[in-house]
């Protein structure tokens, strides 16, 4: 066993675990954080997608123990269900999911490529999205409506909406 010192989703967090705890485990098991998903379990659908320290990861292919000192944010630490994150507005109002089970990695990953583009002055179109989203995968969608949500979703980011 070891002692994790981590933050997640703001909140400092000291917890006993065993070393070889995936991330996704502490978070669904542990903090029961069940908005991230537990889909291929091999590092492919992009379901279990949060940050750490700001970087998207797949938290089915990170160890908790590797988050010690560190802040991860989950889709539960994006906003709140009363007041959503101008990307998650975005998915909804396109209807940009249909079962619901990629969408939290979706948006996590979606805020992530927003944020960076905007941040370097890059030209986010769709063939760009497609790119960055080939991590993602949604078994219902088509992805049309997936696209379109985040190219509505950076519009209202870059309006601070
Ligand atoms: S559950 Fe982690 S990538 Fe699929
Ligand atoms: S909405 Fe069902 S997998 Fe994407």
């Amino acid at each position: 066993m070891i002692t994790l010192n981590t933050n997640v989703n703001g909140e400092d967090i000291s917890r006993s675990i065993e070393g070889s705890t995936l991330l996704i485990h502490f978070l669904r098991n542990e903090l029961g954080l069940t908005g991230t998903h537990e889909g291929c379990d091999s590092g492919h659908c992009g379901a279990c997608t949060v940050t750490i320290d700001g970087q998207t990861v797949k938290s089915c292919m990170v160890l908790a123990a590797s988050t010690e000192g560190g802040a991860v944010t989950t889709i539960e630490g994006i906003a709140k269900p009363s007041d959503l994150h101008p990307m998650q507005s975005a998915f909804n109002d396109h209807h940009g999911l249909q079962c619901g089970f990629c969408t939290p990695g979706m948006v996590v990953t979606a805020i992530d490529m927003v944020e960076r583009y905007q941040k370097n002055n890059k030209l986010l179109d769709e063939d760009a999205i497609r790119q960055e989203l080939t991590g993602n995968i949604c078994r219902c969608t088509g992805y049309q409506n997936i696209v379109a949500a985040i190219q509505d979703g950076a519009a209202r980011m870059q309006e601070g909406s």
